[in-house]
């Protein structure tokens, strides 16, 4: 069902893990609508991953980058223009986090060493990302950049402990940056606020499954899925979107403007 509405546009994709992972999705839908890209993700996490067998599928290159180092970042760019032909026009930060989460620390006796790396892995990476790209003037003018939320940056999730702060970060800096590359290169940035979603990141919230079943009940329309956000993405990447900047976009199902549904109310009264 591809209609090439990203024929010749060039990117980034970081993030995909696993066949799970958003940024795994993207890069797939990426391809098939046209677009040539390089794949990236932390240097330990492609040990582990899969990611290898994306890039052969997608015809595309690995290159490995901690999200929270200057030098990986702009080694990044500069090869990606290099690999790819020339300047970029699309970047996706599909990056989490938490050592915190990770092991289980409360809210109430966090790390703060992990604290700080939550926010620099989760949040802080994507000004790094945004401002190496600007500086090496790596970005087509209508160029589109984006990062993955979730509506803890609004309203407590008590599990979410402090990737809540990291996501009130990124969707900060996706307001302050985008007003910049807006002005000085016609680049636009945004972030999704997706549903909960089965992937690594995701189900290494305690109490995912629960959320999740909640979340779906709590949404005329049910949890947004991975190939949906992707999809979503794809959109947002392309010329249709050209006007769209520093916007915080629900990708939700409808839960964010729900108080309450009929589901929800059936699950208690039983
Ligand atoms: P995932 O676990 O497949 O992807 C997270 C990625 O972050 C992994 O590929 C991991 O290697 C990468 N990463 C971690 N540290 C890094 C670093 N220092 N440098 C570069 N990459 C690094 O999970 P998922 O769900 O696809 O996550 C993608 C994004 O979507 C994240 O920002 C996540 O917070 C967000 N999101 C996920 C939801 C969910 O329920 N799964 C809901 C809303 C947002």
């Amino acid at each position: 069902m591809a209609n090439n509405i990203l024929k010749g546009k060039r990117g980034i994709i970081f993030g995909a893990l696993d066949e799970n992972s958003i940024a795994w999705k993207v890069a797939l839908k990426a391809k098939e609508e046209g677009a040539t890209f390089t794949l990236t993700n932390a240097p330990i996490a492609m040990r582990m991953g899969e990611i290898k067998k994306l890039a052969t599928t997608c015809n595309a290159e690995i290159i490995p980058a901690d999200a929270t180092s200057i030098e990986d970042l702009e080694n990044l760019f500069t090869q990606s223009q290099e690999i790819l032909g020339g300047k970029l026009d699309f970047v996706l930060h599909s990056i989490g986090m938490s050592p915190n989460v990770r092991k289980g620390r409360s809210y109430g006796d966090l790390n703060y060493e992990w604290f700080l790396k939550t926010l620099d892995v989760s949040g802080i990476s994507f000004h790094k990302v945004l401002q190496t790209a600007e500086k090496l003037d790596a970005i087509n003018e209508w160029g589109s950049i984006l990062a993955l939320s979730y509506i803890a940056a609004q309203r407590t999730f008590p599990d979410y402990s402090d990737m809540a702060q990291a996501k009130a970060v990124l969707e900060s800096i996706a307001r302050s940056y985008g007003y910049r590359f807006g002005k000085s290169k016609k680049v636009r940035v945004n972030t999704i606020s997706q549903s909960p979603t089965k992937t690594t990141a995701g189900t290494g919230v305690t109490g995912f499954d629960a959320f999740f079943e909640y979340a779906d009940k709590m949404s005329p329309l049910g949890n947004a899925s991975a190939d949906d956000c992707a999809n979503y993405i794809i959109m947002l990447f392309s010329d249709y979107t050209r006007l769209v900047t520093m916007q915080n976009l629900m990708h939700d199902g409808g839960f964010s403007s729900t108080g309450i549904t009929e589901d929800i109310v059936e699950m208690i009264s039983k």
